[in-house]
């Protein structure tokens, strides 16, 4: 079938691709759904968004992008509530913030109603990959990137904004273990650490695995003037509770604007928890970790939502965290999902029907 629909072209996949998908061991990031959006940008001007079957791409060799990493990216989720309705959560703000990403990086802006539009067509045209139940959920990946050829280092005059599609389970199915970065640094001041700019992910990819070797999963971010401040968890926004107060770093030009981040200081607020939103040095949680007074670490994100973080290494010491009762990041993500999943009353308005 080929169909113009509102400003889209459709192309819809001969056969699907469902039935090679093992929903029961899901590895992030493994299976696409049948359809992806992709519209060009060429001679200044957004084209028409192409929904096609998903599938490789012909790209030059030379296309900005692979020399100069000009590429930004989302994440969002879908999920489908026991009546099989599909739910978005908090798309706008996804939108917005791929636009203040691409404005960074020096990409123009994509239009809201391609975007919207896309994201409708793709969920309905894809709604059986979305499966129901607590942890299930089709992840969205949107991105922008540079494709004009010629590696002159200057920004594109040609881009690709792709939508695709994974059915997802949780990303960290067991606490993680980190290590507290005090030398490599996710972002400084004047740079992009506030923009989902693909770089900041590439970059943290060899500190990641330097820890990993020790027995980590992820590393905690610190500033990069002086890596006394805690900033982010691995790709995740991070929380610590300590007695009964949470706290998270504010937003800066180093720090990402988190989606879940703000849902759970809201959420956090709404349960009456006194939460803290203010720089966090290293040596209060190892302190609070040491008089026994730090009880939670936490990310949130919305590959993870909320990964309960086990322990931490600072400076060769391993500081294991004790088990809470009633811990925050249970409550709190089961808060979230019960919103996110249509089984609660939603206060905030966040859900979007598709
Ligand atoms: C997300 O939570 O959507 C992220 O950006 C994490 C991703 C790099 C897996």
């Amino acid at each position: 079938m080929n169909t113009p629909h509102k400003g889209l072209d459709i192309t819809t996949a001969k056969s699907s691709r469902l039935d090679q998908v093992d929903f029961d061991n899901l590895v992030f990031g493994k299976y696409y759904a049948d359809h992806m959006m992709i519209c060009d940008y060429k001679d200044g001007a957004w084209q028409t968004p192409q929904i096609m079957p998903y599938g490789p791409m012909e790209m030059e060799p030379s296309s900005k992008v692979f020399h100069y990493g000009q590429a930004v990216f989302e994440g969002m989720k879908a999920f489908k509530d026991a009546d099989d309705k599909v739910w978005l959560f908090r798309p706008e703000d996804n939108f917005n913030r791929i636009n203040i990403s691409s404005k960074r990086m020096a990409i123009p802006e994509f239009p809201k109603e391609y975007f919207f539009d896309a994201l409708n067509t793709l969920l309905k045209l894809d709604s059986e990959w979305i499966k129901k139940g607590d942890g299930n959920s089709l992840y969205i990946r949107p991105f922008a990137i540079g494709t004009e050829y010629g590696v002159s280092a200057s920004p594109s005059n040609e881009y690709k904004f792709i939508i695709i599609c994974c059915p997802a389970k949780a990303y960290y199915s067991t606490p993680v273990k980190v290590l507290i970065s005090d030398h490599y640094s996710r972002s400084a001041d004047g740079g992009v650490g506030y923009a989902k700019a693909a770089g900041n992910y590439g970059a943290s990819f060899y500190p990641t695995n330097l820890a990993k070797e020790k027995g980590y999963q992820q590393v905690i971010w610190t500033d990069a003037n002086t890596h006394e401040y805690l900033e982010e968890a691995g790709t995740m926004n991070v929380f610590f509770r300590i007695g009964d107060k949470l706290i998270t770093a504010p937003t800066s030009d180093r720090i990402l604007d988190g989606v879940t981040r703000k849902s759970i200081i809201d959420l956090a607020k709404h349960e009456g928890i006194d939460v803290e939103v203010r720089r966090i040095k290293v040596g209060e949680i190892v302190e609070a970790a040491k008089n026994g007074t730090l009880k939670e670490i936490f990310g949130t994100g919305t590959a993870a939502t909320i990964a309960q973080i086990s322990g931490f290494e600072q400076d060769g010491t391993f500081y294991d965290l004790p088990e809470v009762e009633n811990p925050y990041n249970v409550k709190l993500k089961k808060m979230l999902q019960d919103i996110q999943y249509n089984r609660a009353e939603d206060p905030f308005d966040w859900r979007y029907a598709v």
